[in-house]
């Protein structure tokens, strides 16, 4: 008989996302008079940019005609992506990456499940708790993360890094030394950011004790104060410990579309191997690129047009979560976040559980978040908003939470 990765019934229920998926459809079928509002998965609400539909349909139009018709991408992804997301993300604000060092792909959440793969098995993982579910899962499938302990909500083999209050939801270096480092800035779930100098200490770390970085970057269109940084590599001495993992999905709406990339330095080795070298024959074995009229669409996103269009994108969820982050603490809840990320964390009130405030407010309510226990054990007795639903709709849940 044929054996299955038997690291997989190691995972414990569901994904997040897809259990509260099918907690609101139970809601929805047994109460189909009751308009829900979803403000859990960070999905966004608002139209493509007319800058990226006309790339779309252009592109569209092109694949009509032999002359200008596409096959296979390259493997790597269109020069003509790879060189503006250089030129834009990275040299425009004094980080030394150039346009090969970028390998475009259908997403950061499947880049960063996938990214494990090309470390060994006994490698030892630090997160922040909470964190963003894909890091840990991946591992778990990857057998590297030991055994689960279903009472606490945390794995053997997997160093933990609080972030709470306390530390204002910004990690302290692990008193463990581990080899791959996640890290999440802005960071998903809470919405709390980390300074220059703090990241910066993150980047010496990793490089005296031999760490590499996992840096997840999906959120940097939201930073809106001084000394954020927006990549790793305005640290010094990261192109030798860090890759860092974008997404079009929130900075151009790009959920249902399919876009990001990873920054692999060529400087990051271990020992005499470069990463670099291993990404791409991992890329060039296992995948076909993110398709050309999806990658166009992306080159839209850098243009003046482009640059102008998403920034009222992005300012019009912002609103939302500067609105909730207010309404919230009028309501007298422990409100952070909101400031440089689309999240908004809030603690639940009267000491609830975080699945216990979920199922309260989905019933009385009929507004969905996410629970922050979901995330893990430093998530319980917390809460998530999400600020990427319609303007509308947010002020209405936010009523509906008045008068609770
Ligand atoms: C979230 O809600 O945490 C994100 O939307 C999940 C994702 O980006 O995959």
């Amino acid at each position: 008989m044929y054996k299955i990765n038997d690291n997989y019934l190691k995972l414990p229920g569901s994904y997040l996302f897809s259990t509260i998926g099918r907690k609101v459809s139970k809601f929805t079928e047994a109460n189909p008079d009751k308009k829900v509002i979803r403000m859990g998965i960070g999905d966004v609400t608002q139209p493509l940019a007319p800058v990226i539909i006309d790339a779309l349909h252009s592109a569209v139009d092109e694949m009509a005609h032999q002359e200008t018709f596409k096959g296979y991408a390259p493997d790597l992804g269109y020069e003509f992506l790879r060189s503006a997301i250089a030129e834009n993300d990275f040299k425009a604000r004094g980080c030394d990456i150039s346009a090969d060092e970028i390998f475009v792909s259908d997403g950061a959440k499947c880049d960063s499940g996938n990214i494990q793969e090309i470390f060994a098995a006994d490698n030892k993982i630090a997160v922040t708790d909470p964190v963003y579910p894909v890091y840990v899962d991946s591992n778990v499938m990857a057998g590297r993360t030991g055994t689960y302990d279903a009472a606490a909500g945390t794995w053997s083999d997997v160093i933990y890094m609080p972030c709470t209050a306390e530390n204002g939801f910004s990690p302290e270096l692990p008193s463990e030394r581990p080899d791959i480092i996640y890290l999440c800035f802005p960071n998903n779930p809470t919405g709390a950011t980390i300074t220059k100098e703090r990241l910066q200490n993150w980047v010496d770390y990793a490089r005296r004790e031999g760490c590499i970085i996992l840096y997840d970057a999906a959120y940097e269109a939201y930073i809106s104060e001084e000394d954020v940084p927006h990549s790793i590599y305005e640290c010094e001495g990261a192109r030798e410990c860090a890759l860092e993992l974008r997404s079009f999905s929130k900075n151009a709406g790009f959920t249902g579309v399919r876009l990001g990339y990873t920054v692999v330095p060529k400087d990051v080795k271990c020992g005499e191997t470069s990463l670099h070298a291993l990404w791409a024959r991992r890329h060039g074995t296992k995948y076909n690129g993110a398709p050309y009229i999806i990658q166009k669409a992306g080159e839209a996103v850098y243009t003046a047009e482009g640059k102008k269009q998403l920034g009222e994108q992005v300012a019009y969820y912002m609103r939302n979560a500067h609105t909730i982050h207010a309404a919230l603490t009028d309501l007298g809840y422990t409100v952070s976040g909101g400031i440089n990320a689309p999240y908004v964390w809030m603690k639940t009130p009267d000491g609830m559980s975080s699945w216990d405030f979920f199922d309260f407010l989905l019933e009385k309510a009929n507004v969905v978040g996410t629970p922050g226990s979901g995330f893990g054990p430093s998530g319980e007795g917390y809460f998530r908003m999400s600020a990427f639903g319609t303007y509308e709709n947010t002020l209405e849940a936010l009523e509906r939470m008045k008068a609770l």
